[in-house]
């Protein structure tokens, strides 16, 4: 009999959610244009105008002082705010600071190695050896950067829900960087969907950007809303549409995905899965012993379990993890699949096993029979690891 496989790579990719699925079997995709005036045409303009008003309605936002458009998943919506930011400053005759920390997801890293103007400039946010912004030390630096360039635009990243270790870090926190003019704060929430309880709460941010795949809805779309205080300079611009937010023959049934997607997830109960997380922490702590270690703190989120093996490098482990049908995924690889040192891990100060990191993302409904299967397949995979020795 074939091996069951237990997919546990959610924060890379989802599978689709219950509702997704169910509305693709009917066959009842609206493949119209929005802006065509024909009767189809408007019938999937009113899909995407309801979708909207679920969207704004989900996250308690107004339509009136938040701006939201749809675009190809956060990828685009991050390299597009910083080029609206870069254009913004350039026309203002002002210069740009973005800041990234060094273990943000790629997308928001790279940013430092394009060239958006002579203006622009970048800063790195501090992080501890725990991860942790070290906000005041970086509010201290900005504050003095400010100072000396007064008319200073400053594009400030948030990685709200960290994708390799699950790490979670509050938007509460970032109340007092507001305290400096002109600084935008541009969170990405792509891995806070039903994975902590206060998801739906955008308590700090001026941009918060998403991406559908992450949570059930399909792949190629994701979602920025921001707010009215800035001017914006679309990335991708022709026949106007999205009020010019972002040209492009709208994508209706990936707007309409993410509406059903978020129906869905909101009746996961995030506490609960929390609960299941940590019987697993518990239990890998246990049985890795010699072989490895799990990394954790209170602040991780429902779903992410970092660990690393102290003698074998993430692309062996994986194959052996897959082979055994455990579908986790190593926290750093180059496209062709051979381990990278982690900058994670290099940030913990584990520069041995800087190599070794692996993360498994468990679905977003957790149940007592899916647990144990995971932890019967762990259970076997380190025996095995332990007899090779
Ligand atoms: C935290 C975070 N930000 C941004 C992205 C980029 O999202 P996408 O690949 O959907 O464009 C990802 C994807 O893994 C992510 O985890």
């Amino acid at each position: 009999m074939a091996l069951e496989r237990l997919y546990l790579d959610y924060n890379a990719t989802s599978p689709l959610s219950r509702s997704v699925l169910d509305w693709l079997r009917k066959g009842e995709v609206f493949f119209a244009n929005p802006s065509s005036q024909h009767s189809d045409g408007k019938a999937s303009r009113k899909i995407i105008n309801e979708s909207k008003t679920a969207l704004y309605k989900t996250f308690s936002l107004n339509e009136k002082e938040t701006r939201l458009f749809f675009h190809s998943g956060a990828t685009e919506g991050i390299r597009t705010f910083a080029a609206s930011f870069a254009e913004m400053s350039r026309l203002a005759n002002k210069n740009l600071l973005i800041c990234t920390s060094a273990v943000d997801h790629p997308v928001s890293v790279s940013l430092a190695s394009q060239y958006f103007g002579p203006h622009v400039k970048f800063f790195e946010l501090k992080r501890d050896q725990k991860l942790h912004y070290q906000h005041q030390e970086n509010l201290l630096e900005l504050q003095k950067l400010k100072a000396s360039d007064p008319d200073l635009i400053i594009l400030y990243h948030h990685l709200w829900v960290h994708n390799e270790t699950g790490q979670v870090s509050p938007l509460e926190e970032l109340s007092k960087f507001k305290s400096i003019s002109d600084l935008y704060l541009h969170i990405d929430a792509v891995q806070a969907p039903g994975k902590i309880p206060d998801w739906q709460g955008l308590a700090e941010g001026d941009i918060w950007t998403f991406s559908a795949h992450k949570f059930g809805a399909l792949k190629g779309i994701g979602f920025s809303f921001f707010k009215n205080n800035f001017d914006f300079y679309p990335l991708l611009t022709g026949g106007g549409q999205q009020s010019n937010f972002r040209s492009g023959t709208e994508n209706v049934q990936g707007v309409y995905s993410i509406f059903l997607a978020l129906k869905d997830l909101l009746k996961i109960n995030v506490a609960n899965n929390s609960v299941k997380r940590k019987e697993l922490v518990d239990f890998m702590s246990q049985e890795l012993q010699d072989l490895g270690a799990v990394i954790d703190d209170s602040s991780v989120c429902s779903n992410t379990v970092y660990f690393y093996l102290y003698n074998l490098t993430s692309d062996i482990a994986l194959a052996l993890f897959d082979i055994n049908g455990l579908e986790i995924s190593a926290g750093s690889a180059c496209s062709s699949g051979a381990a990278k040192e982690s900058a994670v891990l290099l940030q913990l100060g584990l520069k041995a096993s800087a190599k070794n990191g692996l993360r498994l993302s468990m679905p977003l409904e957790m149940d007592k029979e899916h647990l144990n299967k995971i932890q019967e397949r762990m259970k076997l995979v380190f025996n095995r690891l332990r007899s090779s020795k």
